[in-house]
């Protein structure tokens, strides 16, 4: 799937944008902190395709979801990421009018301002609802239709997904096309060995991923709390720590799979115990778990163990911390999988905001084949699925 559509989807060379404005969908979703951008990473990253547009004699209109406010929420105004698109442009960026009414679309397309911005999609009910006269007015505000948000095409949303069945000139930015990329190579090109690193709280989160990657990988190491459901479907003794208990029956059927595949499917052998999560002063590493604690990191043995591989790699896939890593008590593991992972000189794909967090905070992300912009649309793709956004760009006329 992902191999035909980079072979048959429009890139932005493929388009001729002198005299003609673009519909830009981004995912400006960016950490916020007093409502300013606290990470603008998700910004930076769209920078070459709204640069490209201007560049070759475009206009652009920007648009991107921000949260997930319930109608209009002042807090969640787009105007602070509009501020930092420009910076990081040098150019000025107008937002538009929260309310469309009598707004006229065509003269939005014809404005002088060669940079305009939506306010927050998601401030239109019709964003997420579906909602024709959104798309239809939507549709009249550009001439090309560009999908540069990775992060948010697993979603049906009007944006990324019915809007682009208005446009004959429809393609994605050099952010989605990266993206696409780098999940192409570990997905149908990977060099072995192929080392999977899967954490993060939930098996159920993670089922399909591991289904789809069981064949084609060859090592997974798992830690976080999805370890525990794991291990519980063992019959190991996991004391008090999470467990899916209505997931156990896939995690069985998933360690069967492994097996009957001969993978080295790795569990962690040891652990960061506590008996109640916000007394991290009071952590204990072992082996075994008591009746009352439960795990919140991995231990330095399974730290070893998940080294070992990862030094083999050639090809790793890292989605999800190996504890709970807002707590730094219980970052260890995950901070000493992002060593190794960086050090390793395998082709590393990471998706996930934690795992991307650990690398970055280590400063050591540009050592990383590629850093993935969006933590649930990179689990749809390593599903095998496809996004439905992306889809949509080679499906409708
Ligand atoms: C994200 O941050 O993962 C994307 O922007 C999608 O956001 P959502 O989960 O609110 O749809």
């Amino acid at each position: 799937m992902i191999k035909r559509i980079l072979d048959h989807i429009r890139t932005l060379p493929d388009f001729d944008f002198e005299g003609k404005r673009a519909f830009v969908r981004v995912d400006f979703n960016c950490p916020m902190d007093r409502r300013e951008v606290a990470d603008n990473t998700r910004i930076a990253s769209t920078i070459p395709t709204i640069r490209y547009i201007l560049d070759h004699g475009g206009r652009v209109i920007i648009a991107s979801h921000l949260g997930r406010p319930e109608g209009y929420e002042e807090e969640f105004s787009i105007k602070p990421v509009a501020r930092e698109l420009g910076r990081l442009l040098s150019e000025e960026v107008r937002v538009l009018p929260f309310d469309l009414g009598g707004e006229d679309p065509g003269s939005w397309k014809d404005s002088e301002n060669r940079v305009l911005m939506t306010e927050n999609l998601r401030f239109y009910s019709g964003e997420t609802r579906g909602d024709e006269d959104l798309a239809a007015f939507l549709s009249e505000t550009a001439d090309i239709y560009i999908n540069d948000a990775f992060g948010a095409s697993h979603r049906k949303h009007l944006s990324v997904y019915a809007l682009p069945g208005y446009f004959t000139e429809k393609g994605i930015g050099f952010l989605v096309e990266k993206e696409l990329k780098a999940f192409c190579k570990v997905l149908k090109d990977p060099e072995k060995p192929y080392t999977v690193i899967m954490g993060g709280s939930k098996v159920s989160d993670k089922i399909k991923v591991l289904e789809h990657l069981l064949p084609v990988a060859d090592q997974f190491l798992i830690g976080g709390a999805m370890a525990y459901t794991l291990l519980k479907a063992k019959g190991c003794d996991v004391g008090a720590s999470r467990v899916e208990k209505d997931r156990l029956d896939t995690a069985r059927r998933i360690l069967e799979e492994a097996e009957h595949l001969k993978k080295d499917f790795i569990l962690p052998v040891d652990h960061c115990l506590v008996k109640t999560v916000d007394r991290p002063g009071e952590k204990i590493y072992s082996r075994q778990i008591e009746t009352g604690y439960m795990g919140v990191d991995i231990g330095p043995e399974t730290v070893r163990l998940f080294s070992a591989f990862i030094r083999k790699a050639k090809t790793i896939v890292w989605n999800g911390p190996m504890g709970i890593f807002e707590i730094p008590d219980y970052a260890v593991g995950t901070n000493r999988v992002a060593e190794e992972v960086s050090r390793s000189g395998a082709y590393t794909v990471v998706g996930g905001g934690d795992s991307v967090r650990a690398l970055r905070a280590l400063g050591v992300g540009d050592e990383v084949g590629h850093m993935s912009t969006g933590g649930g649309a990179s689990l749809k793709l390593l599903e095998g699925n496809g996004l439905p956004g992306i889809n949509i760009l080679l499906e409708s006329p």
